[in-house]
C-alpha cells in the first residue's frame, strides 16, 4: 500500500476535492486501498482526500472492521433528501484525538456511481446517514473541526500543529 492517512493540517484535507470523470481501474484500485485503509485503521468512513487524492470518492461501512459486511463505494456521491436531525459525537480518522457533537440529518438518500459506473442511490438512516453526510463533507473540505466552536477549534490546531513539529 503506497497512500497513507492524512492528518490535521495537510491541506489536501481543505481543498474541495474533484468530480470523477470515470470509472477507471485507478478509481477502483483507490477505492480498494481506501477500504483497506479504512479497516486497517478502524474507521467506519473513509473520503479519498483523507489518502491525499482529491477526488469525490468515499468509503462506508458501518458494520466495522471485524465484519466488514456492508462497505459501500460511492463515485461523486450527492445528498438527494435529508429527514429528520439527529446530534451525535464524532470523530475522524484525519483529527486524532478529536471529538466532537454535530447536528445531522437522521435519514439521507445519497446518489452517486457505484465501482461499476452505474448510477446508484442509498437510502440510509443513524449511523450510516451521519456517517455518509461526515465523509462527503470531506469532498467539500469540510472537517468535524469547522462544525466545533471556536476556542474548542483553537485548541486542537495550536495542538495538532506542535504534533506535526515533532
Ligand atoms: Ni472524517
Amino acid at each position: 500500500m503506497s497512500r497513507t492517512i492524512r492528518t490535521y493540517p495537510d491541506p489536501v484535507l481543505k481543498e474541495k476535492a474533484k468530480p470523477v470523470e470515470s470509472v477507471s481501474r485507478e478509481i477502483q484500485d483507490l477505492a480498494e486501498e481506501m477500504a483497506k485503509l479504512m479497516y486497517a485503521n478502524q474507521g467506519i468512513g473513509l473520503a479519498a482526500p483523507q489518502v491525499g487524492e482529491s477526488l469525490r470518492v468515499i468509503t462506508v461501512d458501518i458494520s466495522g472492521p471485524e465484519r466488514q459486511e456492508d462497505l459501500q463505494v460511492l463515485i461523486n456521491p450527492e445528498i438527494e433528501l435529508c429527514e429528520g436531525e439527529t446530534e451525535t459525537d464524532e470523530g475522524c480518522l484525519s483529527l486524532p484525538e478529536f471529538r466532537t457533537k454535530v447536528k445531522r440529518s437522521e435519514q439521507v438518500t445519497v446518489k452517486g456511481l457505484d465501482l461499476k459506473g452505474r448510477e446508484i442511490r442509498i437510502r440510509s438512516e443513524g449511523m450510516q446517514a451521519v456517517c455518509f453526510q461526515h465523509e462527503i463533507d470531506h469532498l467539500e473540505g469540510t472537517l468535524l473541526l469547522d462544525h466545533a466552536g471556536r476556542l474548542k477549534r483553537n485548541m486542537y490546531s495550536k495542538k495538532a500543529n506542535k504534533w506535526e513539529k515533532n
